[in-house]
């Protein structure tokens, strides 16, 4: 049976996997790189790094493909996620077949928390529908999320209180905000918000070099943080950015 390690590396910072984590890059014999672009260029600098570094040995195989692109412009969101997901389905059993032998051990290096807004335990499903057998084993990552926690210095929630996590485009329709942290916001919907009782805890490149970190009540900090993303935007050519938005007590 062929296997597949999906190994979540955290969200940047070379010292934020686990011990867990260096085990099975060390017991896997094929790496499966997926290039997305400009920000998966720099990403997969990243990934390389982390292999020279726990394996030394240099007895593996990379095997870089490009990731298929998700319509940017679709209307039917939903429908074009799922055409994306069929894209990748198939590209991810065609790499499983014709570049992992039978016994053999392939791994995914994945952002931050493999179950946290990653679609490959999704698509390996689709995979396995397709008739591939493997079997999978999933090794946690500390994600982007933690990662805000700790640098500003934060509980994620307050007692007793939820705490929510949506994607950006859903951050609007929220009738209550008490603890909610948003992800995947290219469009700064924060930004929107009138409200004068949040406060904001915003990070980018969180556990990179090119680290920021803005804090503060929402309406006197938003306008500075939509400045700071787009330059740092423009000067790198991509951002990731994750931020917690939270009622005052
Ligand atoms: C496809 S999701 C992957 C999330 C990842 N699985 C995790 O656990 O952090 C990508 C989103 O994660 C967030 N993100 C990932 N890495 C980040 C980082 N180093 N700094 C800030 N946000 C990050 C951003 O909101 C980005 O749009």
């Amino acid at each position: 049976m062929k296997q597949l390690l999906l190994i979540g590396i955290g969200p940047g910072d070379p010292r934020q996997i686990t011990l867990q984590a260096v085990e099975a890059l060390q017991r896997a014999q094929v790496f499966f790189v997926l290039d997305k672009g400009d920000v998966g260029r720099e990403l997969l600098q990243a990934r390389r790094v982390m292999l020279e570094q726990h394996r030394a040995d240099g007895n593996y195989r990379l095997v870089q493909v490009t990731d298929p692109r998700r319509e940017p412009l679709a209307v039917d969101y939903q429908g074009a996620v799922h055409d994306w997901h069929e894209q990748r389905a198939a590209l991810y059993a065609q790499l499983v077949s014709d570049e992992l032998g039978e016994g053999e051990i392939g791994a995914f290096l994945l952002w931050g928390e493999p179950g946290l807004y990653d679609s490959t335990l999704r698509i390996l499903d689709l995979v396995r529908q397709r008739g591939v057998q493997l079997t999978l084993e999933v090794i946690p990552g500390i994600s982007s999320v933690q990662a805000l926690a700790a640098r500003h210095q934060i509980p994620l929630n307050r007692v007793s209180e939820a705490l929510t996590i949506l994607p950006g485009r859903r951050l609007l329709e929220q009738a209550t905000i008490d603890n909610v942290v948003v992800m995947l916001d290219g469009d700064c919907h924060f930004a929107h918000i009138q409200r004068h009782d949040l406060y904001i805890y915003w990070g980018a490149y969180l556990g990179s070099a090119d680290e920021l970190l803005i804090a503060g009540p929402l309406q006197e900090v938003k306008a500075r943080i939509v400045q700071v993303r787009e330059r740092a935007r423009q000067e790198k050519g991509w951002i990731m950015d994750t931020y917690l938005l939270r009622r005052e007590s």
